[in-house]
């Protein structure tokens, strides 16, 4: 595996794919597994969640599980946590023997995969089969507070100091690189009839909206009791809760350290500083000058603090 000098603590469990610089890349996302993804057999009944780290993976995760079920919570309770978080690059890793592609490959249909990689590392069949494709964004800002904290909270990563954090994080250099690269990557799908874009703080918003939308694009018609289920059992606390019966926690999460952690719209105004808001506005001017993206058509802009 390709590690450098550089990846010193707290990135030395980390590294960068194909030596390049912007793709930082957690161990756990082994460099063969997702080499190998390019013969991986989709199916046009997989459903693919794509988000960028922290942008709420878990949430609309649940949501399309409880979907898939009908809103029979349980019997999604009681997963092993690597099934449930089943993103396609994860693994080898410790405590997690099989690599994620090959254990899905024996999955009865409609399997439900996540992954944060870019298009490129995709399977190919990805894009010339149907699957259903659900990309969720957050506020960057949002995303690099949640980051930071996670990397105190996952056995895969390392606490990291704020300051140095929030500083590498807006030159593209935490895990999955730049968060503007990633959403220019994957609107390029935008209008093909089986890619759905939705933003984290939309379904936070409007959980019972956003469930309906979800069903509606996976072709699943919800009793309004079946939907009720749905959107009850991804409320906040209740998925808190929830996560608790999901097993093999340990081998992701440290002690008395949970997926979910706030859940919150504009976390990132507490904890940005001035200064760190003005780098990451310049980083963002640059960022989207470069892939042609309008920030305001997804975010507007939130006042500093
Ligand atoms: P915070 O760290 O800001 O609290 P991911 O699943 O991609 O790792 O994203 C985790 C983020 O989603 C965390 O954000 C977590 O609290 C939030 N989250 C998870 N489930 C949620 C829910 N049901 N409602 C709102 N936010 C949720």
């Amino acid at each position: 595996m390709a590690k450098t000098t550089e990846l010193t603590p707290p990135f030395e469990k980390t590294y960068y794919y194909d030596g390049r610089k912007d793709r930082l890349m957690v161990s756990a996302m082994h460099p063969d597994s997702i080499r190998a993804l390019k013969d991986f057999e989709v199916r046009d009944e997989d459903v693919y969640v794509v988000t960028y780290p922290k942008a709420g993976t878990t949430f609309i995760l649940e949501i399309v599980d409880a979907i898939l079920h009908r809103g029979n919570i349980d019997e999604i309770k009681g997963k092993r946590m690597e099934d449930k978080l089943n993103l396609i690059e994860l693994g080898p890793a410790p405590g997690i023997e099989i690599a994620t592609y090959k254990k899905v490959s024996t999955w009865k249909s409609p399997r439900q995969i996540q992954t944060h990689l870019s298009v490129d590392q995709m399977p190919p069949q990805v894009f010339t089969k149907k699957p259903r494709i659900i990309f969720v964004t957050r506020n960057p800002r949002d995303c690099c507070i949640s980051l930071h904290e996670w990397h105190a909270t996952v056995k895969f990563l390392e606490p990291c100091e704020w300051d140095y954090f929030v500083d590498r994080f807006s030159e593209g250099q935490t895990i999955y690189g730049c968060w503007f690269e990633h959403l220019a990557d994957w609107m390029k799908l935008s209008g093909r009839d089986n890619f759905l874009h939705l933003k984290f703080e939309d379904i936070k918003e409007d959980r019972q909206g956003a469930s309906e939308t979800v069903a509606k694009f996976l072709g699943y018609d919800l009793t309004p009791d079946e939907m009720k289920r749905v959107v009850d059992h991804t409320d906040f606390n209740n998925m808190k809760e929830y996560m608790k019966t999901v097993t093999q926690r340990d081998v992701f999460l440290r002690e008395n350290r949970h997926w979910q952690r706030k859940g919150i719209v504009g976390d990132w105004k507490t904890n940005f500083t001035v200064a760190q808001n003005e780098k990451f506005e310049e980083y963002e001017k640059r960022k989207c000058k470069e892939y042609g993206i309008d920030f305001t058509q997804y975010y507007t802009k939130t006042p500093k603090k």
